[in-house]
């Protein structure tokens, strides 16, 4: 029989039947966006799922980070991290200001608190750093720093549906934390994203610039706006697949410590150091080397299974759109972690085939 490919992930979906329940709503009233009815239980079932305050759905994650700092009106330098996806550099650009990178600490791949004040400067107005795979920032130490400075924090949760930091949503830190449902993620609508907060005045003025600045009764423009609005469509995935969020993150912690059990067993591999919580999206493999990293790359490759280099390059080497500031930290782990195949559809046995195939390299 020819093999499957297996690729890094899949999304998690819900039955077809369960969303074209929801969309045989969308067709009987004719809404097919403007905050319609699934938007807005969307919004409410996410919020209310994880605890949190406030939620605005928009089209996407970049999206709800360029909201954000829109929102808080900055202008000026950003500290950020090297070691994420490029949306998190990219949305401060988009927003016309200047990301400046803070290196990660080699244990938790997420921001270094240690390094944050020397790269602040008479320019720097906010922090975003990310949580990593699903793995909390230093939250304290990050908010201590930004009160003393007086800078805005935005989170880049992106990986972080379902994860408590302290005993309650991650989500309820910062001044905003915006996170993703792509279809990569732990919920998904396809494409998708959210921006939560714990101040109302600013969920406001988030749902204003989410539909064209317009005020809350729609009768005149109040503020610079966009179109970020979720389309009902997209909504009735997302809400049909929040049913199965909660099997999804079990499954995936399941299959994570098994994964890193086996894995244990060589000398040539560590794991990200989790600082609380976690929701386990992601199995990242930090190697000992480069070299010992394409080696079991290419053993998966030629079984048709494709992992992927989460984060590489490092963002500080993209030097067409950022000048070049070094961040060893994060340039050396970058060239030496790969993100191994999780999902909820992942067999069992194809965990443990990924396991064979690598630790047949590896020791
Ligand atoms: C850390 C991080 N930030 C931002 C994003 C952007 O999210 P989206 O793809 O929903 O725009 C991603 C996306 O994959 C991400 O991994």
């Amino acid at each position: 029989m020819e093999k499957k490919p297996i690729y890094v992930t899949m999304p998690t979906l819900a039955p077809l039947k369960e969303v074209n329940e929801l969309l045989k709503s969308v067709w009987q009233s004719g809404i097919m966006t403007h905050n319609g009815p699934l938007l807005q239980r969307f919004e409410k079932e996410v919020k209310e799922w994880h605890g949190a305050k406030y939620h605005t759905v928009v089209v996407n994650g970049t999206i709800a980070l360029q909201m954000a700092i829109k929102a808080l009106e900055l202008k000026g330098e950003i500290i950020t991290t090297p070691f994420s996806f490029i949306a998190t550099t990219s949305a401060i650009q988009y927003e016309g200001c200047i990301p400046v990178y803070v290196d990660i600490d080699p244990d938790t791949l997420t921001m270094d608190p240690a390094k944050i004040e020397a790269a602040i400067t008479s320019q720097t107005v906010a922090i975003m750093p990310v949580h990593v795979f699903g793995n909390s920032c230093d939250i304290e130490a990050i908010d201590t720093i930004a009160k003393k400075h007086n800078l805005k924090v935005i989170y880049d949760a992106c990986h972080s549906v379902g994860v408590q930091y302290k005993g309650q949503s991650v989500f309820n830190y910062g001044d905003i934390s915006c996170t993703s449902y792509h279809a990569t993620k732990m919920l998904n609508s396809g494409e998708g994203g959210g921006c939560y907060t714990t101040n109302p005045e600013l969920d406001a003025k988030l749902k204003r610039i989410r539909f064209f600045g317009f005020s809350e009764n729609k009768t005149s423009i109040v503020e610079s706006g966009s179109n970020y609005k979720m389309t009902e469509v997209h909504a009735s995935v997302g809400l049909a697949n929040l049913k199965y969020l909660q099997d999804a993150l079990d499954d995936r912690e399941v299959k994570y410590m098994h994964f890193k059990e086996r894995f244990a067993v060589s000398t040539k591999v560590r794991f990200q150091k989790i600082i609380d919580d976690c929701n386990y999206s992601y199995f990242p493999v930090i190697f000992d080397t480069e070299e010992s990293l394409l080696k079991v790359e290419k053993a998966l490759n030629a079984e048709l299974i494709y992992p992927r280099r989460y984060f590489y390059p490092s963002l500080n080497t993209f030097t067409d759109i950022v000048p070049y500031v070094e961040m060893p930290v994060s340039e050396d782990i970058s060239k030496r972690i790969l993100c191994m195949p999780l999902y909820k559809s992942l067999s069992m046995q194809d965990v443990d085939r990924i396991c064979d195939i690598s630790l047949n390299v590896l020791l």
